[in-house]
């Protein structure tokens, strides 16, 4: 059996999962559940990233120790997860022994191998970010990322020897054009590396709640060092590298195109084939932040619109790659249109007139005498190229498509006339309405795990008890 491996980001344990999380583990899911269906050996791994001064800052506020924090906070990521059907085989958290042990390893391999050295470090350092500037990058003396204070630091600390890696980085950047998706992303990286990698500080001194550097335990392991690395971890002793997928948020792509894989060639471990990073979320036009306090709580929507509107959603509204705004008008205009009309109207009004008609008997087959036929045969090509170019918006456009064509047969094929008048043709309709319902609920499987469940039970019925997506009205 073919493998196939997929990975989310590790999110941050320092407080509760949102919509931005959210999107990266449902796209994920998507993914990992086509390929299960396709018969390969999936492995989904997703987890949290819990070391580092954020963590140990959110465990002061709120008085108890950091590893109680961590410990706490991941059950609002797991139940999250469970309510989102997300169908991961692994969730790896960086305080398990299993990582810990392995940065360690990896740490001391290439200190030993001069692959990190000591040196010292001067610069600026923004204490949120955890990250050190130069003069240049620092404007008006704020962080380049969060715009919070940075102070000037000297301190000892390991380096990675990341400018060692420039050249071959960039020749494989050339040589493997699928490395860093969509393609457009790719520039900017490229020219990050063509402008000169500086070596990557890999220690604090300043942060306790860390990995321990081995044989120094004066410092911990950067957290990004140590995050990075959880994707061969969890994959230890599962024979399933290299990973085919990391899907992340755009922000954090030059982490995962430029320093992962450079550790990667100093470990001479084989790099991951595709790097694909997605757009960013605003919520009525405004970026999500702790300030505004507007930080959009999944749970909210999936009570009232169900799991399946949510995942839905999240991927049709923004095409996947691209930025995009998340609003509830939005999102209750989708519902409605898409899923209560479209989707649930073909399926109410298909099995009522089968039950009215007495077409149980009626086998589903596509006709490319009928647009809808033609569009049934086309399908499963077009369907299977935009998941494997990872087009997630337009999958679900090629199937809408499919329901609209479907819904638009009805209307102007008239069944309830050719009962009176044209059985033979009535039948010739449902024959390609059938095989519409039993390919949308094929399609939509990896995307609305559960509607698509719903929609083969109609099928096996052959009658629909309760509306899909009942209309709300708000
Ligand atoms: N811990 C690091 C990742 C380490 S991976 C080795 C981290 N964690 S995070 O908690 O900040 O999560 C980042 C991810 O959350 C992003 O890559 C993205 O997938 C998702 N998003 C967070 N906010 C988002 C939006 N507003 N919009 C879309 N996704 C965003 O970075």
């Amino acid at each position: 059996m073919k493998n196939f491996y997929i990975t989310t980001p590790i999110y941050y344990a320092n407080d509760k999962p949102h919509l931005g999380h959210s999107y990266t583990t449902i796209a994920a899911d998507v993914i990992a559940r086509y390929y299960r269906l396709k018969g390969m050996n999936v492995f989904f791994l997703t987890g949290t990233d819990e070391h580092g001064s954020k963590i140990a800052e959110a465990a002061n506020k709120n008085d108890v120790t950091c590893q109680n924090w961590v410990d706490g906070i991941i059950g609002d990521f797991k139940s999250l997860w469970k309510r989102l059907n997300i169908s991961y085989n692994d969730f790896i958290r960086t305080t398990e022994e299993r990582h810990i042990k392995k940065v360690r390893e990896v740490f001391g391999k290439l200190l030993r191998q001069g692959d990190i050295y000591k040196g010292k470090y001067s610069g600026w350092y923004c204490v949120a970010c955890e990250s050190y500037f130069t003069d240049t990058q620092i404007a008006e003396g704020k962080c380049p990322d969060c715009s919070k204070n940075v102070e000037r630091l000297e301190e000892e600390s390991y380096f990675f020897k990341l400018s060692k890696y420039q050249d071959t980085l960039l020749k494989h950047y050339e040589k493997n054009p699928d490395f860093m998706q969509p393609s457009w992303r790719a520039s900017e990286m490229v020219n990050f590396v063509k402008s000169g990698l500086k070596d990557l500080s890999v220690s604090r001194k300043n942060v306790k709640w860390g990995i321990p550097v081995p044989g120094d335990e004066t410092h911990t392991v950067y957290v990004w060092f140590d995050a990075l690395l959880n994707y061969i971890s969890a994959a230890e002793d599962k024979d399933i590298w290299p990973c085919d997928i990391h899907l992340v948020g755009k922000e954090i792509f030059k982490f995962h195109t430029v320093i992962w894989p450079a550790m990667l060639l100093a470990l001479d471990i084989p790099l991951p084939k595709t790097v694909f990073a997605h757009g960013w979320w605003t919520v009525n036009g405004e970026k999500m932040s702790k300030s505004k306090g507007n930080f959009v709580n999944p749970h909210k929507f999936i009570d009232k619109y169900g799991c399946d509107a949510y995942r839905y959603f999240v991927l049709r509204q923004i095409p996947f790659g691209d930025d995009g705004d998340f609003s509830e008008k939005s999102f209750l205009e989708r519902y409605n249109s898409d899923l209560a009309n479209n989707l649930g109207n073909l399926i109410s009004r298909t099995f009522s007139m089968v039950e009215k008609y007495s077409l149980q008997n009626v086998a589903p087959s596509a006709n490319s005498e009928f647009p809808i036929g033609k569009l049934l045969n086309n399908f499963d090509e077009k369907f299977t190229k935009s998941m494997e170019n990872i087009e997630l918006t337009a999958s679900l456009e090629l199937i809408w498509e499919i329901i609209d064509e479907a819904n638009r047969t009805i209307d102007s094929e008239k069944p309830w006339v050719l009962f009176k008048t044209d059985k033979e043709k009535l039948k010739l309709v449902f024959e390609n309405l059938l095989s519409a319902v039993e390919i949308i609920s094929k399609a939509i499987s990896s995307f609305m795990p559960e509607t698509s469940e719903k929609i083969k039970k109609i099928i096996a019925d052959k009658k629909v008890s309760e509306p899909l997506f009942p209309r709300i009205n708000d």
